[in-house]
């Protein structure tokens, strides 16, 4: 299979290199990456191990190829987006953090957009390095929920490149237990500088129990079947699983980049207010993250002043 990966971050880069193993790969991301990929190819390293030579550019206008998995940051999609529509795919697959990506990308494209999300872990130590810290799962499927043939095909690529695949028919709701569970997660490990395992521990526990409870609470209001139990549970056994990993919003604070906090609390946030819900700890947490965003950018443009 043909496949475009856009994005050459953590999650990017390993999928780049296990599916370059199997299918013929072209990896879309910065000049920095593509100079390494095309210098040196991918190693992987860790659970998993390759060193691949994907083909990389920094331009995606005007590709073509069976499948695009898209794995840019969530504030990038729209961009994304726009560079998808002037090429030629069968089907675009998201396999970003937060959620609406499914939905930016579907505004600007002919192709079905798949959902997928994916439970590996992993870290980019340098452009072209990127260490597997844990074999996870990915699940894809259409983005409405259903069944499609293309989903199949998609998920039996990748099940031949030796990526623990599933296909399933109730993505919506799987999406949203994902995202109960990066904002349970993610916000409280970036603002601590924590690994995942300490929203296990008191008092990280509550708050990240609160926003995960809030975060079902707005998927049922909007039509979406996810009890509380069940949005805790998967919570709690994510952060059990990779106790020892660092998420990727506490990876963006660490590297100063900006976060996905629009996509994850700040989703939250809005669906709840559509629909007259208030989620003050998701409010509270969002607020946080775009604190730290506003005040690292204006030291980093030298107005540190104190
Ligand atoms: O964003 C992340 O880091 C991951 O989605 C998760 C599940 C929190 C594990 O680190």
């Amino acid at each position: 299979m043909q496949i475009v990966v856009f994005g050459a971050g953590s999650l990017g880069s390993l999928l780049g290199a296990v599916l370059a193993r199997e299918h013929e790969v072209t990896l879309v991301a910065r000049e920095a990456h593509a100079d390494a990929v095309r210098a040196d190819g991918i190693r992987l390293e860790g659970e998993l191990e390759a060193v691949v030579h994907p083909r990389a550019t920094t331009d995606g206008a005007g590709l073509e190829a069976d499948l695009a998995v898209v794995a840019v940051k969530a504030f990038d999609t729209e961009s994304a987006a726009k560079t998808l529509a002037t090429g030629r795919f069968d089907a675009v697959l998201s396999v970003q953090n937060g959620m609406g990506n499914e939905a930016t990308l579907a505004e600007s494209l002919e192709a079905p957009v798949l959902s997928g999300t994916v439970t590996y872990g992993a870290i980019l130590r340098e452009p072209g390095f990127v260490e597997c810290t844990g074999v996870g799962e990915i699940t894809l499927g259409p983005r409405d929920g259903g069944r499609s043939s293309l989903a199949t095909a998609v998920g039996e690529a990748f099940e031949r490149a030796g990526l623990e695949t599933t296909v399933a028919e109730d993505m919506p709701v799987r999406r949203w237990r994902k995202l109960a569970v990066n904002a349970g997660i993610n916000p409280i490990t970036a603002l601590t500088a924590t690994e995942n395992g300490a929203v296990l521990e008191s008092p990280a526990n509550a708050v990240a129990r609160a926003a995960t409870r809030e975060t079902a609470r707005t998927a049922r209001a909007t039509g979406v079947s996810l009890s509380n139990r069940d949005a805790l549970e998967a919570m709690e056994s994510v952060a059990a699983e990779t106790r020892a990993n660092t998420s990727s919003m506490a990876q963006d604070v660490l590297a100063g980049r900006r976060t996905e906090i629009d996509s994850i609390s700040g989703y939250v946030v809005d669906r709840a207010a559509e629909h007259g819900l208030e989620v003050p700890t998701n409010r509270l947490l969002a607020d946080l993250v775009r604190t730290w965003e506003r005040e690292h950018a204006r030291i980093a443009l030298g107005d540190g002043r104190s």
